[in-house]
């Protein structure tokens, strides 16, 4: 199967430096990319890290400047399956909208006869324009598609709408466009595509969501944590609402901005903290559960008011460590009802299926997602993960080592299958 060739155009935004990791994410995901930048965009990012990082020269104008072989710019155009405008600055947008045609970026989109992905990225004033909103209209209402942008740190300094979409999220949207263009119908797209969006399992459905990993206090300035990121989790959020839950993100300390559109967010630091957090969010009424977080199982037995002083250790120190509270196995039989249905999930480096059935049972949980982080392909920080989902019947699905984006939309589509599968069981 040939790959799907994408277009990626990177306009003056600051978040230019975002769409040097979309384009690996394209690449990984097994897309053909070609890259165009505005002028703007070349001030942000070297057209130099494209053409590294796709192998193709980079259009930079309409002239074939400063390239080393004449390009036919217009050729990009005629050579691309979709069209991917990231960061899209209002500017840019706003030459879309009127079939203004005055640089490179402006010429292709016209040229182009494809799908195009815009993700809006600007400041939240620009964004907010009347102008800005009206030509998002008519691109929308030509059939353009747009991600993002989300609310975040901008440039200029405020927390506000009009930050990027982040890549993965952007990637998500790209997949979806390659699937719907190799004319499948709904119900043939891969597990991986959101075909749970259309079959409307997760809509209206009350889902809580931990992610991230918690941090246990020492003293004044250190504290015991672990290397996840909250990826997982977070993605899974994203997904959810895009398939129309309701969801409340229970989030430990991590970089990562929250997707839009979340019913509640909570923002812990410990495994008793988060506890309550999800005490609170079940009494609440929860549908479904997904304990993606990576819960410190120890946290010191005394927290110490001020820095503890190295001088004092003497060259070696031992903190005396108590257990936290295990939340799946303590916490939620307390507050969980019997229609609660608990996604747990496993980081094993061993016997990872075994030990992972195991845990599922042990911890009452209807689902787990097993993972191995030694494994290739998967991991902490990294951008790709490989899973296992198993059921009480065993493995329900097995995913290639794919984004956690993917994985996300991967996990929901078959539990979704699984469910219905299950409901409409003939021997009940
Ligand atoms: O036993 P283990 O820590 O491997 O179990 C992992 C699962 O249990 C994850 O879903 C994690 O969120 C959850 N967990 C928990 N409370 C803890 C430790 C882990 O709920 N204290």
């Amino acid at each position: 199967m040939t790959s799907t060739r994408a277009l990626l155009m990177v306009s003056g935004g600051i978040a230019a430096y975002k769409a040097c990791f979309l384009a690996r994410l394209l690449l990984q995901a097994g897309f053909s990319v070609k890259v165009a930048m505005t002028e703007a965009a070349t001030r942000f990012v070297t057209p130099i890290t494209f053409e590294a990082l796709t192998g193709h020269s980079v259009a930079t104008d309409l002239w074939g400047e400063g390239q080393s072989e004449a390009l036919d710019h217009i050729e990009y155009a005629r050579w691309a399956d979709i069209a991917i405008v990231a960061p899209a600055t209002a500017n840019t947008m706003a030459k879309a909208t009127h079939g203004i045609a005055d640089d490179i970026v402006s010429t292709l989109l016209l040229a182009f006869g494809g799908p195009v992905l815009m993700a809006p990225a600007m400041n939240d004033n620009m964004w907010r324009h009347p102008a800005t909103q009206a030509n998002l209209q008519t691109l929308h209402d030509r059939g353009v598609a747009t991600v993002g942008p989300g609310d975040g740190w901008l440039a200029c300094g405020t927390i506000s709408e009009g930050r990027m979409s982040e890549p993965e999220d952007i990637l998500a949207a790209a997949l979806e466009m390659a699937g719907s263009l190799k004319g499948l119908r709904p119900d043939q797209h891969p597990r991986q595509e959101p075909s749970s969006i259309q079959s409307g399992f997760w809509t209206g459905k009350k889902v809580l969501v931990t992610a991230g990993p918690t941090f246990e206090t020492i003293d004044a300035v250190r504290f015991l944590g672990n290397r996840s990121t909250g990826a997982m989790g977070f993605a899974l959020a994203s997904a959810l609402i895009q398939s129309g839950a309701q969801v409340h993100l229970v989030a430990g300390p991590t970089a990562m901005l929250p997707p839009r559109g979340l019913v509640q967010t909570d923002r812990i630091q410990s495994a008793c903290e988060m506890a309550d957090a999800v005490a609170t969010g079940l009494q609440a009424g929860c549908d479904w559960l997904f304990m993606s977080a990576a819960v410190a199982d120890f946290a010191p037995k005394e927290i110490v008011d001020g820095k503890i002083k190295k001088e004092s250790m003497q060259g070696h120190w031992s903190l005396d460590l108590q257990g936290n509270p295990d939340i799946l196995a303590e916490v939620v039989p307390v507050h969980r009802t019997d229609e609660t249905k608990v996604v747990g999930f496993a980081l094993e480096t061993e016997d990872v299926l075994n030990r992972a059935a195991s845990k599922r049972q042990a911890k009452n949980m209807d689902y787990i997602v097993a993972n191995n982080p030694t494994a290739e392909g998967a991991g902490f920080g990294g951008v790709n993960h490989q899973v296992t989902l198993l059921g009480s019947d065993g493995v329900v699905w097995q995913s290639d080592s794919v984004a956690k984006s993917k994985l996300a939309w991967g996990i929901l589509n078959n539990l979704a299958d699984n469910e219905k599968d299950t409901e409409y069981d003939p021997r009940g």
